[in-house]
């Protein structure tokens, strides 16, 4: 279902973007990824993940060849920083192989890939500082749970975080036990990766061997996976970030846009797919 999400700073994206893991790691492959995302540009997803760390920095060059042709202003490119570089010895490195590699003078966000070792609040400053020298629009955070989203917004300019980049599909529900309601209540949105369960294979055959979902897959006429990038562009405060390498999967995505699932269906999926009746450590991949 297509909606508009805001983040803090007032900026507004479409609740569907586009993935890049493993974009860039087999040069076989390089041309039909660059047509894929320039697809999905063309379809209205200009929002688009990257991070150093995917195919250590091809992933990323990729996505720099692919939005060439296209205007920056119409594009929303969000990279991450490995959790050793968010820090004010490594950062400047960082940031700058990035936008090197994505051929681009700014970020519209950045994200620190996961909480480790170097103090919160230094990387908050040294986002800070990368906002101050127009090297990045803004920044946020990934694979937060809980309480580390508590700390950072009590830091100062913590408050600036823009977003937090969560797994999320229809089978791995646990931040709805608490940390859905927290972010909205602070009105950061929560950026949903794997939504088309990429990484885990056995809940990706459960779930496609359910007949609830085949049922209902069939009630719509989508395939499988578009039933369930639907159940997750139906959330409210969520944008969706499916990665796909085929122009074919793409336009399949985009289309989901279209789609929106009625009430009772979504009941049916709850009881099928239920949140977890007790708090879960946080799911990453
Ligand atoms: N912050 C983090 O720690 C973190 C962790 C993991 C992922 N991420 C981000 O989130 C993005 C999405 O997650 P993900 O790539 O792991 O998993 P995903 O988007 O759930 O699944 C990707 C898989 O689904 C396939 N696919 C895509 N569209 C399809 C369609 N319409 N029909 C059938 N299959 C389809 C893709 O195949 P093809 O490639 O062949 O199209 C690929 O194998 C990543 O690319 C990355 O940008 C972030």
């Amino acid at each position: 279902m297509k909606q508009t999400i805001a983040f803090p700073d007032g900026r507004e994206v479409l609740n569907l973007g586009q993935g890049t893991y493993r974009m860039g790691e087999e040069f076989k492959k390089k041309q039909q990824e660059i047509e894929a995302l320039r697809t999905g540009i063309e379809n209205g997803l200009t929002l688009i993940d990257t991070a150093e760390m995917y195919s250590e920095g091809r992933s990323e060059e990729i996505v720099g060849e692919a939005i060439q042709p296209y205007k920056r202003d119409d594009l929303f490119i969000v990279s991450k920083v490995l959790p050793m570089n968010a820090g004010e010895q490594h950062i400047h490195q960082s940031i700058d192989g990035t936008l090197k590699r994505l051929g681009v003078d700014e970020l519209d966000l950045y994200l620190l890939h996961w909480r480790g070792h170097i103090p919160l609040q230094e990387t908050v400053d040294v986002m800070e500082e990368l906002k101050w020298k127009g090297k990045i629009k803004g920044w946020g955070v990934s694979n937060f749970d809980l309480e580390d989203i508590q700390e950072l917004l009590s830091l100062r300019n913590g408050l600036n975080c823009q977003t937090n980049q969560l797994l999320y599909h229809l089978a791995s529900r646990g931040i709805e036990f608490v940390l859905t309601d927290y972010l909205k209540e602070s009105r950061i949105p929560i950026m949903a990766y794997c939504p088309i369960i990429g990484q885990e294979p056995d809940k990706k055959e459960m779930v496609h061997q359910s007949p609830t979902i085949n049922r209902m897959a069939q009630k719509y006429n989508l395939s499988v996976v578009k039933l369930l990038l639907a159940f997750v562009t139906q959330q409210e405060n969520m944008i969706a970030i499916p990665k796909a390498a085929s122009r074919d999967h793409v336009l399949q995505n985009a289309d989901v846009l279209q789609v929106e699932l009625d009430d009772e269906d979504i009941r049916i999926l709850n009881e099928a797919f239920p949140v977890p009746d007790k708090r879960m450590p946080l799911k990453t991949k």
